[in-house]
């Protein structure tokens, strides 16, 4: 049981629903305007809809001039660097955070810095001295990449006030943050904080979305919420001037899925699934390896184990993957991988409850036979 991966179940992959949407979106007299060349920001069905169901989903409501449709939140995050940043200049990273970013940050031919960072994540003060040197040595930080709402690898979240410090940082000291808010509809228990984007005023912060982790990874269909000025240059891009919006058929049917109540009713089916995921694996971790903290987030699909004292991540990968089980280990997740190799991440989202259950006993085995 590989739990490295961070893909839905499958049967919480909503071919049949999609199904109908594109139905809905290829029938009709208009259906042709689905398949010719989109907008430069993306449809505005799609936009209209996103703009309303995210007002409910977070705080504030984005204009449709701050819209710009990607094909995934990695698209996304390339275009964003793509208008604000130059080669050389210095993108922060949060540590731990999503890992595959730190190829997207090095193509675009930027410097990657991890952030200095406290308990509640990355650490203000030590940035804007950070930000200081670097300008004395005539580097330019451009911007800070981070994940705050369940994020991957931790499953943890960034507290409010840490969220208006950082923005009130990036809007003083000239740096965009780059807001990776994959995971936000994602949520099993309590509130949602609200996005750094929506303390932002458009000012300071680019916000990445994704439908990749709530509707399929294979749409490859995305968003960026940005000020205008942002979305006119992304507009401007070449290949968006040449070729029209991005992956226009399937945001067309994302509208149609949007506007029709599916997507509501899937996020209503799938959140409790992965929240019964979530608990046999965590609930499983906690009986069988009691002196280990092992946390319950409450969104996203990762699981961010501290190992036992002495107990190296990479050294137990061998063992675990013996017994039968696989993860990620956590230095994977520290842009210098120097450190985060006393914890593992484990995905929830892939298996069934039962296959979970089986995983975490195989991962305690592992643990206990490295430990002694
Ligand atoms: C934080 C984060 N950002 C982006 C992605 C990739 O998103 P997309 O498929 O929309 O490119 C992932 C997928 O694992 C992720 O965890």
């Amino acid at each position: 049981v590989d739990l490295g991966w961070g893909h839905p179940h499958r049967s919480l992959v909503p071919t049949g629903a999609w199904a109908d949407a594109v139905a809905a979106t290829l029938h009709g007299p208009d259906a042709w305007r689905s398949m010719t060349y989109g907008y430069p920001s993306g449809p505005a069905p799609l936009i209209e809809w996103l703009a309303e169901h995210l007002s409910h989903a977070d705080s504030g409501r984005s204009e449709s001039a701050q819209f710009f449709i990607t094909a995934g939140a990695s698209h996304g995050l390339a275009l964003a660097l793509a208008v604000l940043t130059a080669p050389g200049d210095v993108v922060l990273v949060d540590a731990p955070t999503y890992h595959l970013a730190f190829s997207t940050i090095s193509d675009s031919g930027c410097q990657i810095a991890p952030t200095p960072t406290d308990d509640d994540g990355p650490d203000v003060e030590a940035i804007a001295d950070f930000v200081q040197v670097c300008r004395r040595q005539g580097r330019r930080v451009a911007a800070l990449y981070l994940v705050p709402t369940f994020g991957n690898p931790t499953g943890r979240s960034l507290p409010d006030r840490r969220r208006r410090q950082l923005v009130g940082l990036a809007q003083r000291l000239d740096f965009t943050i780059v807001e990776d808010d994959t995971y936000r509809e994602l949520v099993y228990d309590g509130p949602v904080p609200a996005s750094l984007w929506s303390h932002s005023d458009g000012l300071g912060v680019v916000r990445l979305g994704s439908f990749s982790k709530t509707v399929a990874p294979g749409l490859r269909l995305g968003w960026i919420n940005a000020a205008a000025g942002v979305v006119k240059r992304l507009e401007r891009l070449g290949y968006v001037d040449s070729g029209g919006g991005v992956n226009h058929t399937n945001a067309c049917v994302m509208a149609a899925f949007g506007t029709s109540g599916a997507y509501r009713q899937h996020l209503a089916r799938i959140r409790p699934s992965y929240a019964r995921q979530r608990d046999a694996l965590v609930d499983t971790l906690r009986v069988r390896l009691p002196t280990v903290a092992t946390p319950r987030p409450s969104g996203g699909w990762f699981v961010w184990i501290p190992l036992p004292a002495g107990c190296s991540a990479r050294a137990l990968l061998p063992t675990a993957e013996q017994h039968g089980v696989s993860y990620v280990d956590g230095s994977k997740f520290h842009a210098d991988g120097m450190r985060g190799d006393d914890h593992i991440r484990l995905a929830f989202s892939l298996y069934a409850e039962q296959d979970l259950v089986t995983a975490a006993n195989r991962l305690a085995d592992a643990v206990e036979a490295a430990v002694g």
